[in-house]
């Protein structure tokens, strides 16, 4: 008898076959609740949804495109609630050849539809409860909010006021305009969210050739050629006008979603690069740890460490504990550690005869910091987050084809990686702060059979997953991962999950199939882990609006595929994975 057949999972579900379908699937004795849509109103008396006649006043109000982070805090403020509570939701991007009649090009809306496109972006804010076996958003609660590009906010931090961040919007540097490219993000201890700013590039446009901060616009990715049609019609996303609009971007943003009225702020202290999220985590001493992956090719792992400490029951002294601390950047060694290295003005080569005069050209130009300290290059950091269960912080690399034989590196060790892995790092003793971690490989995602891959012997042949994204950890600690790019593979994007310690570590198991085109993202449990929220993000992507390769969720001709947040629990209401 072969042992490793007998290793089993302690998640119980009967895993996905992997084909793709045009429908979302859960295992047996599941069931998946299709709880907000792109365009539904989100305010009692809103507009009903029609996807040809929409206009930006009615999309101010409705839920927007391409949800991804969800976060779900309980209500009341402080409670464990696992039946009440607020959504908090990512709009990340918008797909307009999904979303107009005659699918036009990203670049060729008009300014009426650009002004729709707009109000699609940000975050929605929403309060829901669970009654009678059904989740339902409350319509009139006084929670529900929009959070748009056009939303008034501040720069807090180092790079508050700072003269590279004046524009025409901004004459002080620290009021500014909204969040967009919001990707992934966490819920912090005291009851905000972290959103984080990603590809913010791609709104930006025009000549900066010219411009004094040609080399730091560059270094970030911003290209004169339009990627999206806002530049065509305002001069703030203009980079020949105004180069410095883009330094309002790229950050973590604090929003209180107790507080409707509450402004959001921009973190500059946790550093401006192409954030997928943040996580934050509360250090033996109090200190507030923050990680955070810049998601492009050969790009860092950071982590920020308040100054001050968490105080469970001052939640007032908590909620600008982001804006004092010291950034670091990743080196990781080939002998199993992991160095973290400072963004500290001043320290090492952070200095003017590099072009950093203060914290705030550290924080605005991160990435060249991190270059100059030798910072580890690597596959796509994706979420980064910490398993309360065991304290250990784990890495969803994403891909990085380009990667040659000559650029790999431990932690970043095939070359044309197009699968992915996920790395495991361990701070000694638990302490978070120190300055160097063990790390280890934990996955090498590919194909079973590839043998550049590392799955547990005892994985089926079906349960194997590519390009990992976004993850979330039940309170027993094991891990649920999402991937972006396994249709690339032939296979349906989804969820697996596996244990994280024992003879089943790292044991993988589908459990959940999405719909075509689409991707799963910002896996979300309640604190009962009875209830599992997921994003699907842009479904039939990569097809049109009249001819769309799936219409999920409505499955109506006279309906677009919408993006929407699913919740998925056992018909037993019995614990997810159980
Ligand atoms: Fe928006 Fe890094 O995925
Ligand atoms: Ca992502
Ligand atoms: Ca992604
Ligand atoms: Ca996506």
């Amino acid at each position: 008898p072969n042992q490793t057949q007998a290793v089993q999972s302690s998640l119980t579900f009967s895993e996905q076959s992997h084909q793709m379908t045009p429908n979302l699937e859960v295992p047996a004795g599941y069931q998946a609740q299709v709880l907000l849509k792109w365009g539904e109103p989100l305010f009692s008396n809103g507009p009903a949804f029609d996807p040809a006649a929409q206009t930006a006043e009615k999309q101010q109000q409705q839920f927007g495109f391409n949800n991804d982070f969800i976060g779900f805090l309980s209500l009341p403020l402080g409670s464990t609630n696992s039946n009440h509570g607020l959504l908090v939701v990512n709009h990340e991007y918008t797909v307009p050849e999904i979303m107009w009649p005659g699918s036009p090009a990203d670049t060729a809306l008009d300014k009426a539809q650009t002004d729709t496109d707009i109000a699609a972006h940000g975050l929605s804010v929403v309060e829901i409860n669970y009654q009678n076996g059904q989740w339902q958003q409350k319509k009139n609660s006084v929670y529900t909010r929009r959070i748009t590009p056009l939303t008034p906010m501040t720069i807090n931090g180092p790079a508050a006021g700072s003269d590279r961040l004046k524009t025409a919007i901004s004459k002080d540097g620290v009021h500014t305009l909204g969040t967009y490219g919001n990707c992934a993000g966490g819920v912090t201890p005291w009851g905000t969210v972290l959103t984080g700013e990603e590809n913010i590039d791609s709104m930006f446009a025009g000549d900066f050739s010219q411009s004094k901060e040609q080399a730091s616009l560059t270094r970030f990715g911003m290209e004169e050629k339009a990627q999206k049609s806002w530049a065509k019609h305002y001069p703030r996303w203009d980079l020949a006008q105004e180069p410095n609009e883009s330094f309002h971007m790229g950050w973590i943003v604090e929003i209180d979603p107790y507080d409707p009225t509450s402004v959001p702020k921009k973190r500059t202290a946790l550093g401006r690069f192409k954030h997928e999220g943040a996580n934050v985590y509360i250090n033996q001493d109090g200190r507030v740890v923050a990680y955070m992956g810049d998601d492009q090719k050969f790009e860092y792992l950071y982590k920020f460490i308040s100054t001050n400490r968490y105080q469970a029951d001052n939640r007032a002294a908590n909620l600008d504990l982001l804006d004092q601390g010291t950034l670091y950047c990743a080196r990781f060694d080939a002998d199993g550690t992991v160095d973290w290295l400072p963004l500290v003005f001043g320290q090492g080569p952070l200095t003017a005869a590099n072009g950093f005069h203060s914290q705030a050209d550290v924080v605005i130009d991160v990435r060249k910091a991190a270059d100059l300290l030798g910072a580890t290059p690597m596959d796509r950091p994706e979420d980064v987050e910490v398993n309360p269960a065991n304290g250990a912080v784990y890495v969803m690399l994403t891909k990085n084809a380009d990667r040659t034989a000559e650029q790999r590196n431990p932690a970043n060790p095939r070359a044309e990686n197009k699968a992915g892995q996920i790395v495991e790092l361990v701070p000694p003793k638990g302490d978070h702060s120190s300055s160097s971690f063990a790390w280890d490989m934990f996955l090498l995602a590919g194909r079973r059979d590839d043998p550049s891959t590392s799955y547990h012997p005892a994985t089926a042949v079906n349960s194997w997953l590519a390009c990992p994204d976004n993850c979330a950890f039940d309170s027993k600690g094991r891990l649920w991962v999402t991937s972006d790019g396994a249709e690339d593979f032939d296979i349906a994007e989804g969820v697996w999950a596996c244990d994280v310690s024992g003879a089943s570590r790292a044991l993988m198991k589908r459990f959940l199939r999405a719909p075509l085109g689409s991707e799963i993202c910002g896996p979300f449990f309640t604190p009962d882990d009875k209830h599992f929220f997921c994003s699907v993000q842009h479904p039939a992507q990569g097809s049109s609006f009249e001819a769309p390769s799936t219409r999920w969720p409505d499955f109506d001709t006279k309906m677009p595929p919408r993006p929407a947040v699913v919740v998925i629990n056992r018909k037993d209401g019995q614990v997810v994975g159980s």
